[in-house]
């Protein structure tokens, strides 16, 4: 079958499929797996130190030569001052904390990090980097022209036509159609209503609309979803809930273990890990938050508030106080190596589309 096309041709690759940049979840192996299969690797840096950012991408050269993407989120820092919701939320969860014999660190508010995408951008540039992905919004008019100049290709996340509009119109090469099904943070950014377009409804309409590639994502698990992508238009498709439970996805083992039991209803859209929506899994922190009627900071100070219960949680392998994300097909993910799975899913869309 034909795979090369004008994203291929972009991105240097030789298959149209990007591994989801996921933060908490990708290493440097997941990605170069990918790269080195001939997908596209992502690495998600999404708020981290520059110094880190650096290392990272230093780890995933070490494992591949092949063009991998660095994904940033590239929302505007807010200027979010309600202490009293912020105090009220730390009360409540370690309240929580207790009532589970759990323990974890509050955090003065004071103390919260803000790092920006303009942070990073020069540990990106400095290791050369050509390849930038982003979600939670746009990089501003300077920081695009500042990637331009340095020859980088910029990859946009939209969960709306008119995402992708404004995506398109700020002279972004290539969009991520989101859909409502996607793992994870929803890449939203315009004010209103959070979009809730399913991937199959968002696709079409994103193609009909812009001029730049369109890649589908949400929902995408094996040959019939790349198959099905390309039909409605999209020029390639980003999988990632497929690679949770691969041998190089840093998900804690009962995170990976509940993906095995999981059925089409299970995953939840919430704000209480992080203040921003995000699909995954019931715990007892999200439903509880969700429950407490309590106001959710903005993010990333709710992420900050849960931050340290997440460490304490995923190193006792505890499944009820950190995040897991997880798409709405996330039941279909393989415990395979990402290299054996990205196999698969090329050979099974050549079987549909020869
Ligand atoms: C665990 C997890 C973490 C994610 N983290 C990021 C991230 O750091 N940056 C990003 O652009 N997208 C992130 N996403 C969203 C993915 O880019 C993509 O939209 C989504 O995985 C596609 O849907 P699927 O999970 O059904 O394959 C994440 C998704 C998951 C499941």
């Amino acid at each position: 079958m034909q795979w090369q096309n004008e994203l291929t041709r972009r991105l240097g690759i030789t298959y149209p499929l990007i591994q989801a940049p996921m933060l908490g979840i990708t290493t440097p192996a997941m990605v170069a797996a990918i790269s080195n299969s001939g997908g596209l690797g992502s690495l998600p840096v999404g708020g981290l130190p520059p110094e880190r950012v650096t290392a990272l991408i230093r780890e995933v050269k070490g494992l591949t030569q092949q063009p991998f993407a660095v994904n940033l989120f590239t929302y505007e820092l807010p200027d979010f001052n309600n202490h009293k919701a912020f105090n009220d939320m730390q009360e409540f969860l370690q309240f929580l904390y207790g009532a589970n014999r759990i323990a974890a660190a509050p955090v003065a508010f004071k103390e919260v990090t803000l790092i920006s995408y303009r942070d990073q951008l020069n540990a990106v540039m400095a290791a050369g980097i050509k390849l930038v992905s982003f979600t939670f919004g746009m990089p501003d008019a300077a920081a695009i022209a500042l990637l331009k100049e340095h020859h980088t290709v910029l990859i946009g996340t939209a969960t709306s036509v008119a995402e992708a509009e404004a995506i398109q119109a700020a002279g972004v090469d290539m969009v991520v159609a989101q859909g409502i099904e996607a793992g994870g943070h929803r890449g939203a950014f315009l004010s209103g209503e959070l979009p809730q377009v399913g991937t199959m409804a968002l696709v079409p309409q994103m193609v009909d609309r812009v001029r730049i590639p369109v890649i589908a994502a949400g929902g995408i698990m094996d040959g019939r979803g790349i198959a099905a992508a390309r039909m409605l238009g999209a020029a390639g498709a980003q999988t990632g809930s497929i690679y949770l439970r691969s041998h190089e996805s840093a998900a804690m083992p009962s995170h990976k273990a509940a993906l095995a039991d999981i059925t089409d209803t299970d995953t939840h859209l919430t704000r209480a890990f992080s203040g921003r929506w995000a699909r995954g899994l019931h715990n007892i922190l999200m439903d509880e938050v969700d429950a407490s009627g309590l106001t959710i900071s903005d993010y990333p100070y709710q992420a900050a508030l849960t931050q340290p219960i997440s460490k304490v949680a995923k190193e006792l392998d505890n499944p009820a106080f950190t995040a897991m994300w997880a798409g709405q097909a996330a039941g279909m993910a393989k415990a395979w190596s990402a290299a054996d799975i990205f196999a698969e899913l090329i050979r099974e869309t050549e079987c549909l589309l020869p």
